[in-house]
């Protein structure tokens, strides 16, 4: 099976296939469609933008102008720091499915453990009740954030997208995700084409072996 169409289970059974196109620093208007059509294209169907990048709006229209329904894409977004608290993460969530002209988010993230994080879960909270957000989740959140947040929460976070490559693999957090069945979502995991991840002599070795090579 082709690894951008493999899916894994949240905890509430929501099927998220495993590898997105992150649509960070990708610039808008004629790059952006470019790079988010030929992923289309060539099967991404899991989209991971952010409102901090800008580019809400820009995904939207990318997949409406491939004509696939709205469904079989699962698109994840999220709520920035200056959004924090419960009005205003609702606000956020709103502007954020206006921009991309969706009725429902697949995956909405708290960006970052900023103040007021746990007024801003108990707003996604209430949305996912209300059927407007798939999963729910958090991203770069540390054990102690996560001890905080469930112990004032009624829902555990479904997943935390964490900084993840091969000279970083957050071994300590990850146990302690597994054990709490929160997903592992890595982002940068190619390091943010770091060279010298991208020399590494196991991964030059898995490239070669699928012939495979980094552009220079
Ligand atoms: N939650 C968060 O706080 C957070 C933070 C960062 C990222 N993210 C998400 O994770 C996604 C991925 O992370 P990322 O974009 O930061 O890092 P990444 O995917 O690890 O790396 C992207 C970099 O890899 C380079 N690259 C890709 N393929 C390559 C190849 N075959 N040979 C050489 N270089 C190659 C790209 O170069 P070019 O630029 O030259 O194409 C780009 O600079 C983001 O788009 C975003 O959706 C989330």
């Amino acid at each position: 099976m082709n690894l951008i169409n493999k899916e894994i289970k949240a905890v509430n059974g929501i099927k998220i296939p495993q590898v997105g196109f992150g649509v960070y620093k990708l610039n808008k208007g004629e790059d952006f469609e470019t790079a988010v059509g030929e992923a289309i294209k060539i099967g991404y169907r899991h989209f991971d933008t952010a409102k901090i990048y800008g580019n809400e709006k820009d995904l939207g229209l990318a997949i409406e102008k491939s004509q696939i329904p709205r469904e079989e894409f699962f698109i994840t977004s999220k709520v920035w720091n200056t959004d924090h608290g419960y009005e205003a993460t609702k606000k956020a969530f709103e502007q954020t499915c206006k921009k991309l002209n969706v009725e429902y988010l697949d995956m909405y993230l708290i960006h970052f453990a900023s103040s007021y994080y746990l007024e801003t879960w108990h707003a996604m909270e209430e949305l996912y009740l209300q059927g407007k957000i798939k999963v729910i989740g958090v991203a770069n959140f540390e054990i102690q954030h996560l001890e905080e947040l469930m112990k004032h929460s009624k829902i555990t976070p479904m997943i935390n997208q964490i900084e993840t490559h091969p000279e970083f693999t957050q071994n300590e957090l990850h146990q302690y995700l597994t054990k709490h069945k929160i997903l592992h979502e890595a982002w940068a995991p190619l390091g943010q084409g770091n060279k010298a991840l991208l020399e590494n002599t196991v991964l030059k070795k898995i490239a070669s072996h699928h012939e495979k090579e980094w552009l220079k």
